[in-house]
């Protein structure tokens, strides 16, 4: 019989049908300057329990998926800064390291003129050193069948639809945030990298927020799978605290 591929996924070998892995990638963004935070470096560079949140965050991956290629997106006045810790740490990561952007947009843009069609892409924030190898593996694994994957927790604070008056927080008369609908995204999302890609081709729009976000502009459905409520994105002092308290537990289990 001959061999027949679609995409890269399938080929015919003899009478066996063979399914061949995607290679897998994850994009790490590290790009922001973290003005949030009011540190005197970028939150991705600060430490928790000891050891940089970058490199947790990229510890993550290369447990879960020891073959992963990783691209880092890094702010350009950082990299050699980075390059140096990796060594002081003798923290061991084959990685492509890319300037980031303006924007976190920008910033993926960047990443993805370095993966190829026919992979699947993980993307991930720097500043979420929280989630598990579980969901990382577990993830990877279900997107081999879906295009599209993204983490999602349920809302379980009651939201308001307000607006700034000047500094004054006023009620927007009529709107009402329905809780039972209201899900909050997460990543890592996970992608084919020939339609992340693609969604990247459209031009920038404030409402890309995240990489589900320009897929869906695209035109592409999203699959959705439950996130994980630890895996907070470190954006402010009190994550830090947070993220510090939650890494002491679970190394006294
Ligand atoms: O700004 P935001 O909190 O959405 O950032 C999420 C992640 O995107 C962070 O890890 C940050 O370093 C990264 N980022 C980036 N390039 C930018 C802005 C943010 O890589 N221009």
């Amino acid at each position: 019989m001959r061999g027949i591929f679609f995409g890269n996924s399938y080929y015919f070998c003899k009478n066996v049908l063979m399914i061949m892995e995607r290679k897998k990638f994850v994009v790490i963004m590290a790009a922001g300057s973290g003005s949030r935070m009011g540190a005197s470096r970028p939150k991705q560079f600060l430490e928790i329990g000891g050891r940089m949140i970058l490199q947790r965050t990229m510890e993550i991956f290369l447990e879960a998926c020891p073959d992963i290629s990783v691209v880092t997106v890094l702010p350009e006045d950082f990299i050699s800064f980075w390059r140096e810790h990796c060594l002081e740490q003798n923290f061991i990561c084959p990685q492509i390291i890319v300037p980031g952007g303006i924007t976190r947009f920008h910033s993926v843009r960047n990443a993805l003129s370095r993966i190829p069609d026919g992979a699947i892409v993980a993307v991930h924030d720097g500043v979420r050193p929280l989630v598990s190898s579980a969901l990382v593996g577990s993830m990877f694994s279900m997107a081999e069948t879906v295009p599209a994957l993204v983490p999602v927790i349920p809302c379980i604070d009651t939201l308001k639809v307000l607006k700034n008056d000047g500094g004054e927080l006023r009620t927007v008369e009529g709107a009402v945030a329905d809780r039972s609908v209201l899900y909050a995204a997460q990543t890592p999302q996970v992608f084919h990298s020939e339609v992340l890609k693609q969604a990247y081709s459209l031009p920038y729009d404030t409402s890309f927020t995240d990489d589900a976000s320009v897929v869906q502009a695209y035109g592409k459905s999203l699959s959705y799978t439950m996130g994980e409520r630890l895996n907070i994105k470190i954006t402010t002092q009190e994550d830090l605290l947070l993220a510090d308290a939650v890494l002491a537990l679970k190394n006294r289990d």
